[in-house]
């Protein structure tokens, strides 16, 4: 089976693809390093070609709403494009809840994969999956870092029920490879307790001997914090435990 990871370099397409390779997929890692750019469509043809499944782990550091929907938009509408033409399944991975006008109000990004899961359903109807996961135990870090002040690390509240980015890549991979849920058009995916990520982020900081505080940051609006976050039913509730996970750091 052929399947192409677009964004094979980022923190999810690189466990996805490593996954399927170890399972005997035939596996494309495309991504702008690899000369695949989804936004330009460059290179985008040829390595779809001949695929089973396309596979979207794509990514964009977007500080403004319209940053976040262009590139979303544009390159959901590529990809979807060259899978149909290809005759592909199309497995988008997205963030439970981010199209929920209620929690993506003060959110830019989420809006971004709100319009590109959009993109999708629009352009493929049942030749799409889409995956959505709560946030991931790792974002607690990623984010910590990205909103770093020298030593002072700040960190939205944000209460969800996240999931180890391995756990999130073993969903993917059975979708993918139709081992579980084969024909739905959308599963939810979320760890096993509803916390807190900023406690997550001074947890894992400490397990990393970082030091400074984490402060909290007023960001995005009540959605991040009154548990909308957190898909009600969940088809998946993943294994991984935070005191689990800080125990591999
Ligand atoms: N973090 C979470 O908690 C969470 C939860 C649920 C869902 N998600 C979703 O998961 C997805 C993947 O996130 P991630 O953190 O794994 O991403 P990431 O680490 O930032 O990686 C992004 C990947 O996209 C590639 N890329 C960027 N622009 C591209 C372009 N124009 N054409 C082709 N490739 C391009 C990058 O490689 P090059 O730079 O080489 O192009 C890289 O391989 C995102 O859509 C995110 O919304 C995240």
């Amino acid at each position: 089976m052929k399947i192409v990871v677009i964004g094979a370099g980022g923190a999810m397409g690189r466990r996805v693809a490593d996954r399927l390779e170890r399972r005997g997929a035939q596996v494309v890692r495309a991504h702008r390093a690899t000369g695949v750019d989804a936004a330009t469509s460059e290179g985008l043809t040829a390595a779809v070609d001949g695929a089973d499944v396309v596979i979207d782990c794509l990514n964009v550091a977007a500080a403004t709403e319209a940053k976040a929907v262009a590139f979303f938009e544009q390159t959901a509408a590529n990809i979807a494009d060259a899978a149909k033409a290809a005759g592909a399944r199309v497995v988008l991975l997205s963030i439970s809840n981010a199209s929920d006008p209620a929690v993506n109000a003060k959110m830019g990004y989420y809006k971004g994969k709100a319009r590109q899961e959009q993109v999708y359903r629009e352009k493929l109807g049942e030749q799409l999956t889409i995956v959505h996961t709560t946030q991931w135990f790792e974002l607690a870090l990623t984010m910590s870092e990205q909103f770093a002040l020298g030593p002072l690390a700040m960190m939205p509240h944000m209460v969800t029920a996240p999931l180890a980015a391995d756990d999130g890549a073993d969903v993917i991979v059975d979708v993918a490879l139709g081992a579980s849920f084969a024909g739905a058009a959308s599963i939810q995916v979320r760890g096993p307790e509803r916390m807190d990520l900023l406690d997550v982020a001074r947890q894992a900081r400490k397990a990393l001997g970082r030091k400074g505080k984490v402060f909290s940051l007023r960001f995005g609006g009540p959605g991040l914090t009154d548990g909308s976050l957190i898909p009600d039913p969940a088809d998946v509730i993943t294994s991984t435990t935070v005191k689990r996970w800080l125990a591999t750091l």
